[in-house]
């Protein structure tokens, strides 16, 4: 069996440290419950307003719902305003959260403009004040999450990191994409590595695992001490638990088509469940579409839910097609 390093942010003991990425749309409630049935160490919400958390708006609260068989469970915060930002954190903590993660990748025009997200690249002085007024407001951890820099003439990860480890951060995940790249070209695995020489803080390595092997891969390659997966995880979160049987030198065990049905209707009945009934059909939709994405035939299946409008068709759809997978 191989060796892998355990992964501790502050007291918080994660195991091999595989972490469930931030992903907004995605990792609710629902699927951080599937995640943590497939041997996550950590699951991550989606990323949530600080703004919209401090003004009480029900929505954002929303976000917040956790149950206990999740945790140990980090809250992502997005935001500027130290002041604002510190009493969200103070908030998630009272609502539960066990680590609060800082985004500072976020490259959505939305974010970026109110100064939050991977704008924070472009402002080191403020990534130290945000960082230091949240270590100050909460005793659970604080991590940050961020991107390779702005852009490619602008890489600055390690001077952000850092700063974030003299801020007080307890650790730190990096997606070596610039945030003018977005999803295009390839995460530079090459940066995880120079930000694991630069700090003492655990560095949690994420972009483009895709495969159970690239964990260890990207171990190998970085040193990392935790590898973070977001779409490689979904609708497909056997792959912590496919990781973990390479870690100790088992085979990989594929899911049989009816495994794969039970987690599809289990989903399903998380997602209703967290929704209090009021699922939408789309939402229901994409997450079917989800587990058929890699399978044999699942054009057709998607092509057929992309028309249905009764949720009874869809389920059916998807029964039959994971009985003749
Ligand atoms: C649909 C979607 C939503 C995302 N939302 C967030 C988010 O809320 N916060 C965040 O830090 N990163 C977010 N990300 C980025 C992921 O956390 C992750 O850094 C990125 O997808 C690279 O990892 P991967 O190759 O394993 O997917 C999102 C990614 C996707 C695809």
């Amino acid at each position: 069996m191989r060796q892998s390093s355990a992964l501790k942010i502050g007291d918080i003991e994660l195991g091999q440290g595989l972490i469930l990425a931030p992903m907004a749309g995605i990792t609710d409630l629902s699927f951080r419950r599937i995640a943590k049935s497939f041997d996550v160490d950590l699951v991550t919400s989606e990323m949530v307003s600080s703004e919209g958390l401090v003004r009480n708006k029900a929505s954002t609260k929303m976000l917040l719902q956790s149950h206990s068989e999740e945790k140990p469970l980090a809250i992502q915060l997005f935001g500027s305003d130290p002041k604002v930002v510190a009493e969200a954190a103070r908030i998630a903590a009272d609502e539960g959260a066990d680590i609060i993660d800082l985004n500072m990748g976020c490259p959505v025009p939305k974010v970026v403009r109110q100064g939050a997200g991977a704008a924070l690249l472009r402002d080191t002085a403020t990534v130290a004040i945000l960082v230091d007024a949240v270590r100050q407001a909460v005793s659970i951890p604080v991590t940050v999450k961020t991107r390779s820099g702005w852009s490619q003439s602008k890489i600055n990860v390690l001077e952000v990191a850092r700063v974030a480890e003299d801020a007080g951060a307890d650790a730190i995940t990096i997606h070596p994409r610039t945030a003018r790249q977005g999803f295009s070209g390839s995460a530079d695995w090459s940066l995880i590595a120079k930000v694991k020489q630069a700090v003492n803080i655990p560095v949690v390595g994420n972009g483009d695992v895709t495969r159970p092997e690239d964990v260890e891969k990207m171990r190998q390659l970085t040193q990392c001490d935790g590898v973070m997966i977001g779409r490689g995880a979904m609708g497909n979160p056997w792959i912590f638990n496919q990781a973990r049987e390479l870690i100790k030198g088992q085979a990989v065990s594929n899911p049989t088509p009816q495994e794969r049905l039970d987690v599809v209707r289990r989903h399903l009945a998380l997602y209703e469940e967290s929704l209090h009934g009021r699922q939408s059909l789309s939402g229901v939709r994409s997450r079917l579409m989800w587990y058929s994405k890699r399978l044999r035939g699942s054009a057709r299946l998607r092509a057929s839910l992309s028309d249905c409008r009764h949720l009874g068709d869809m389920i059916k759809f998807c029964e039959d097609f994971f009985s003749t997978l």
